[in-house]
């Protein structure tokens, strides 16, 4: 009997830890709608220029980019995507932007992303073979001003791979202007001295990333990271996700818990974080995705984009 007792109590342990976390009732959640544009080949350092982007005085003086742009993505992603000044290398047919809704819940251990978009007709670009999709999202909890004021942008410079400045045989990855020594509007100079980079890293000046690599009918395959110097992954990622896809629209919901300890963000009730989405489709690969402007979350309560309710 005892035994019988054991096992039963055994199987139904197994069974408890079979089942998620914890289940969130999304319906239940408000989203935020917006539009992911294609960002062409526009750098930080180009926007900064007032000579060829007129915002760029205005910027300066404290006006963000989602002040004067927010409303128009659709209009600037057509404008992108084809226009050869801003994108030397256009995807034929490709669409100049997607439609995305995002939610955010926590249940005081896990914190939950759901992104929900339509990439609609998408041209093969043939420069992903594996996935034909990927999901991403990047938090800054406050300490990376430029990424409150400019979102992903603020990462994006001139002299990455495949950008106007980019030198041959130097494949640059997203960095921070604070990991060189000095900027110019083509893009960072030296690197910063290990012993400074290794300063910012603790002072946890860094950009956090994760990304759903995603294919029909397959698990999504995560990766998640940081950005300082250079995009730095985890070995092994704590975020995970799952995904659906339904008449070609799809949902991939991120996880991880809120303190997941060196390298991660900490989620704190009450505090707000810089938040941009990105998702490549059409098998493309770095640039060549679509972009938020600068989002906000914050945990609990407060005026953002997105709150994140405990459920
Ligand atoms: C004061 C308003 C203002 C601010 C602030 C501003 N812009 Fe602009 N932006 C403009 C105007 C006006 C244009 C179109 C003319 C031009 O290119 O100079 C433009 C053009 C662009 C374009 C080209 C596509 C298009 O729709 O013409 C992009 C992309 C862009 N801005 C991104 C940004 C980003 C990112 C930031 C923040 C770093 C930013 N802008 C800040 C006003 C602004």
């Amino acid at each position: 009997m005892l035994n019988r007792s054991v096992k039963f109590a055994a199987f139904y342990l197994i069974l408890l830890s079979a089942l998620p976390s914890f289940a969130v009732d999304w319906d239940k959640v408000p989203g935020k709608d917006m539009v992911l544009f294609y960002p062409g080949q526009l750098s930080w350092e180009m926007l900064l220029t007032q000579s060829e982007h007129s915002g760029a005085d205005k910027f300066r003086e404290g006006k963000n980019c989602r002040q004067c742009h927010e409303g128009e993505e659709a209009a600037s992603g057509k404008l992108l995507v084809a226009d050869k000044s801003s994108e030397r290398e256009p995807i034929a047919g490709k669409s100049g932007s997607i439609k995305a809704t995002v939610k955010a819940a926590h249940d005081a251990e896990n914190m939950l992303i759901r992104l929900d978009f339509d990439p609609g007709q998408q041209p093969d670009s043939a420069m992903e073979p594996k996935y034909p999709l990927m999901a991403a999202i990047m938090i800054d909890d406050g300490k990376v001003a430029e990424v409150a004021r400019g979102g992903c942008y603020a990462l994006c410079h001139d002299d990455m791979m495949r950008m106007p400045s980019a030198k041959a045989g130097v494949d640059l990855t997203k960095y921070l202007s604070r990991s060189r020594v000095k900027m110019a509007r083509t893009g960072g100079d030296e690197m910063k001295p290990a012993d400074q980079l290794d300063k910012l890293r603790a002072d946890q000046a860094v950009v956090e990333y994760w990304q759903a690599r995603l294919a029909p009918g397959a698990a999504p395959v995560m990766v998640d990271g940081s950005v300082l110097e250079k995009r730095q992954e985890h070995a092994t990622p704590v975020v995970t996700a799952t995904s659906t896809e339904a008449g070609g629209k799809w949902s991939v919901i991120f996880s991880r818990k809120m303190v997941a300890g060196a390298g991660y963000k900490d989620f704190a009730s009450g505090k707000t974080y810089n938040v941009g989405f990105a998702v490549h489709a059409g098998h493309t690969s770095h640039r060549f995705h679509y972009v938020s402007l600068e989002k906000t979350l914050v945990v609990d309560q407060g005026t953002a984009d997105l709150v994140a309710v405990r459920n």
